[in-house]
């Protein structure tokens, strides 16, 4: 919540939420309807995102019903963001902790009662325990609780840096603080991105790359949005790691992200296991491209019953110019070269 307040001002004057659906990560197809919304709910979108970041939190002091308050709100935010979008496992994560708000007393009505059920079993020993009827302590329970003890006091001291970043007015975003990176900071969505490019990557068979009749085919990833037609895809908590590199590959340039020159190579090679990671290569089963480039674009969702709806299009996008020229095997030798890559080999 301070990262976003501190970092961009849409979240200050409350219109992050007018662009976050169409340039998120991965969007999914709830978001396409949810980018729709009238404007004053994206309002009470972003203000109720700082009451749940900002003030639910300090629910945790308040006593066990403000506790149990805190865990059913925050799980109800992560489900909506879960549903809203392919943040992969970091909603599900966020969850975890929250379920520790939850004491026995109110998880006891999801379980059987009885004597013979576990609730009941479980019951009897809580209740041994208390009269102080059970067995002494072995000195593996000894040990065990020496190493909690440790752990907490360990994370509670590497905690220092995280927090006084909390504190700061220049406060950074995702960060580590000590080489074995135990407690970090982290935040998301400090920023929002105003608008969508993509990097689309496409290959051609044409001898002659500047050629005006060279047809160039475009490679699809799983799921990040390339061909306009194709319906976004759902797939939290599982993580397309490439396709989001690709998001982030977009605003940034090729020299920033070398690895998507490898990838061209890989491609340039037919190379089997790069093509698995993708949906779709138009040279599966055919000669490798001659030539790959990257193109560069701006999306936008299309209207929802609009025309470019109707003509099957979830996307609308136009051209800004390349991302990295046409690169054939032979261009890439030195880059590959100086780099330490072994050369791509043709399959
Ligand atoms: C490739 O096509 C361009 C544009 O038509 C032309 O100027 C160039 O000479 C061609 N190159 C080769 C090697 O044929």
């Amino acid at each position: 919540g301070l990262i976003k307040i501190r970092g961009d001002p849409c979240w200050r004057d409350l219109t992050c939420m007018d662009f976050h659906y169409e340039t998120q990560p991965v969007p999914n197809p709830m978001a396409y309807y949810l980018h729709r919304s009238p404007w004053w709910f994206h309002r009470f979108e972003t203000l109720s995102n700082h009451f749940l970041e900002l003030v639910v939190p300090f629910f945790l002091f308040l006593g066990r019903r403000m506790c149990i308050l805190h865990g059913l709100l925050q799980i109800l935010f992560q489900v909506v963001l879960i549903v809203s979008g392919n943040l992969s496992f970091l909603n599900w994560l966020t969850i975890v902790p929250s379920l520790a708000c939850f004491d026995d007393a109110a998880l006891g009505p999801l379980f059987p009662s009885g004597p013979r059920s576990l609730k009941g079993r479980v019951l009897a020993v809580q209740q041994e325990d208390a009269r102080g009827a059970g067995p002494p302590p072995r000195l593996g329970c000894v040990v065990r609780r020496a190493a909690n003890l440790s752990l907490g006091v360990l994370v509670a001291w590497l905690s220092v840096p995280v927090v006084l970043n909390l504190l700061n007015a220049k406060q950074v975003m995702n960060a580590s603080f000590g080489p074995l990176r135990i407690v970090n900071t982290y935040g998301a969505f400090g920023s929002v991105t105003k608008e969508r490019t993509e990097v689309i990557l496409q290959g051609t068979a044409s001898p002659n790359a500047s050629a005006p009749d060279a047809v160039w085919e475009d490679f699809e990833f799983q799921c990040k949005p390339g061909d306009p037609r194709r319906r976004p895809c759902l797939i939290s908590p599982y993580h397309y790691r490439l396709d989001w590199l690709m998001w982030f590959a977009a605003f940034q340039t090729y020299e920033h992200n070398e690895w998507i020159i490898h990838l061209a190579g890989k491609l340039l090679a037919n190379d089997p296991e790069a093509l698995s990671l993708l949906a779709l290569s138009p040279f599966s089963g055919r000669d490798p491209p001659r030539w790959v480039r990257g193109e560069h674009y701006r999306y936008k969702f299309s209207r929802p019953g609009g025309r470019h709806a109707a003509e099957g299009k979830w996307w609308v996008r136009k051209r800004i110019g390349p991302y990295f020229p046409a690169l054939g095997l032979r261009d890439l030798e030195d880059y590959f070269r100086a780099r330490e890559w072994p050369s791509p080999r043709p399959q």
